[in-house]
């Protein structure tokens, strides 16, 4: 038995190419059955909700509309992607005063509708707007979801699975920590069924320099695809759609995400990538990872760079 309701609600806000490519990921999964769309450009959400429409015929049928943050009253899940975008040359971490001030402007509507659902934050720089969204909401933390280090894992596992030629889907491997450049992959633990990766890697006369060099790949392929294309979407817009099927269908699955580590790690107070399970209680518990010494100083150094943002930021 699971939790899952048989009529779900969602409400995205911020429909720009993150948002408006998870509502098309939404539609073709079949997830929810109410989806309202709510951004500050209303001709924007109402011209995507004609346009999704369309997509239900082929799909499944689906209550579309534009809407307003009073409608996050009776909703399951709110997904937050509103926020300016990194332009090139620009972190993640440069966003943070624009974005947190547009996230105050959101959080506090959707809280005073009795909203009283998940929250699933996607603006960047990520691992901090969860954080604040948090705090902004007075939540309990397992409520707060954020895209953490998803879309990286996802990078990484797509990565390895070329270099060893095998489905990406069958590549326990994780990206950790900040969802930046301070992040890292966590090889010693990984795996491809069930055999260590490093092992893998030995017998088939792949160094350590060159997944150190996926790794780093892996950090850096948002700005290659912001300096080709201006943004990055379909990759973290079907993440965002993951994370939200493990919730409405009350999954219990372990996904990378951004998280709230209670001494996982030796860490507390914080939002930050690590594997979870996830169900339709939001964060059901954080997975530490038993890290070697190495990698624990990586996790800790992460947690050490998005503090000090967090500190300055908002405190
Ligand atoms: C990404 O990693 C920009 O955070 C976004 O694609």
């Amino acid at each position: 038995m699971t939790n899952a309701k048989k009529f779900q609600k969602v409400m995205l806000v911020g429909d720009g190419a993150v948002g408006s490519s998870y509502a098309f990921a939404m539609m073709h999964q079949g997830l929810a059955e109410e989806f309202v769309i709510v951004d500050v450009v209303k001709e924007r959400t109402e011209g995507d909700a004609l346009d999704l429409e369309d997509v239900q015929a082929f799909t499944s049928p689906k209550n579309v509309y534009s809407g307003e943050y009073s409608d996050a009253k009776d909703a399951d899940l709110v997904v937050i992607t509103a926020g300016a975008p990194q332009k090139p040359g620009e972190t993640r971490l440069d966003l943070v005063n624009k974005n947190l001030k547009i996230l105050s402007t959101i959080v506090k509507p959707i809280v005073d509708s009795g909203f009283d659902g998940i929250f699933l934050i996607a603006a960047n720089p990520v691992d901090i707007l969860t954080y604040a969204t948090w705090k902004f909401s007075g939540f309990p933390k397992n409520k707060v979801i954020g895209s953490g280090t998803s879309l990286d894992t996802a990078r990484l596992r797509a990565a390895l699975g070329k270099k060893f030629n095998v489905d990406p889907r069958n590549v326990e491997a994780y990206i950790m920590g900040e969802h930046g450049d301070s992040e890292f992959a966590a090889y010693d633990e990984a795996t491809i069924g069930s055999k260590p990766l490093m092992t893998i890697a030995k017998e088939n006369g792949v160094t350590k320099d060159e997944l150190l060099k996926i790794e780093d790949e892996t950090r850096h392929k948002a700005y290659e695809i912001i300096n080709r294309k201006g943004a990055t979407f379909y990759g973290v817009a079907t993440a965002l759609m993951r994370i939200s099927k493990a919730i409405l269908r009350d999954e219990n699955a372990v996904l990378p995400v951004g998280a709230p580590l209670d001494g996982e790690y030796g860490l507390n107070d914080i939002f930050i990538g690590t594997p979870a399970v996830i169900n339709a209680n939001g964060i059901e518990s954080v997975i530490e990872i038993p890290l070697s010494d190495e990698e624990k100083a990586k996790m800790a150094a992460s947690a050490e760079t998005l503090k000090k943002v967090t500190k300055d930021g908002l405190d």
